[in-house]
């Protein structure tokens, strides 16, 4: 029999926000596919994972997946498909074997998730592939619960914003909703702080960084943080009520 592929939410830090199921499919996979950034084979969804399951035994290969920009309505980003294509095509020659194959993935899978671009590139290479998506803790839930701002109650909406992408219509985007959640925002701030001023809304925005990790940190005053460097992972509220 093949073996099953797995694209495993593993929460946003905290290995103890990995759900029972996650814990569970990684346990019973006997090769992690394990997604990093750089080339020197760092892999924060492997750390919260190696937190929270025995990782011993299992077969771990780290895969490469470049951080080039995808526009979902554009032709995709050659080295990107290309990292895609070598994961399917690795991942597919352990199903044959029989080998249940885990690709952890911080957060959600259904946020920002290179496991959904591999899911769907296995499907064109070999099309019965069994998928099974395991969902996580995302870092926008786990930043509303550090900072303990509600995102949405009642009747309010909810926008989420990759800050990277909104480079023209921030201004757009501050009205359109009543919490404004902003990823990748990390070179953002300089663009936001004087937009979020002139909309009375400096003390409503909340950035949450390396949530869940020992290091996490909530800044209030998000103007003093403007020039900071702040890490990749940092997700940033804005609640207007
Ligand atoms: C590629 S997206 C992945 C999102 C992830 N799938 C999720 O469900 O949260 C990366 C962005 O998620 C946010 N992020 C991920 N981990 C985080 C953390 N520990 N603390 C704060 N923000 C985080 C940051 O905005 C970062 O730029």
């Amino acid at each position: 029999m093949k073996g099953r592929f797995y694209v495993v939410g593993v929460g946003p830090g905290d290995p103890e926000l990995l759900t029972l199921k996650a814990a569970r499919i990684l346990s019973e996979s006997q090769v992690w596919l394990v997604p990093a950034a750089g080339r020197n084979g760092m892999s924060t969804a492997l750390d919260i994972a190696c937190g929270a399951v025995d990782c011993r035994g299992k077969k771990i290969i780290t895969h490469h997946f470049p951080m080039n920009k995808i526009y979902t309505d554009r032709e995709p980003d050659r080295e990107a498909q290309h990292a895609w294509q070598l994961a399917a095509e690795l991942i597919s020659s352990h199903l044959d074997s029989g080998l249940n194959v885990a690709l952890p993935t911080l957060g959600d899978p259904a946020i920002y998730s290179t496991g959904f671009y591999v899911c769907e590139t296995l499907l064109a290479l070999v099309p019965q592939s069994v998928v099974k998506i395991i969902p996580g803790v995302s870092a926008m839930g786990a930043s509303s619960a550090a900072a303990q701002i509600p995102l949405c109650l009642g009747n309010e909406r909810l926008l989420l914003v990759p800050a990277v992408f909104a480079e023209d219509d921030l201004r757009a985007v501050l009205q359109s909703s009543t919490t404004i959640v902003f990823m990748k925002v990390r070179n953002a701030l300089a663009r936001l702080v004087p937009l979020l001023a002139e909309f009375d809304l400096l003390d409503r925005a909340v950035l949450v960084e390396r949530v869940g990790m020992a290091d996490q940190q909530i800044y209030r005053d998000i103007s003093s943080i403007m020039t900071k460097k702040l890490h990749y992972f940092s997700t940033l509220i804005v609640r207007k009520k």
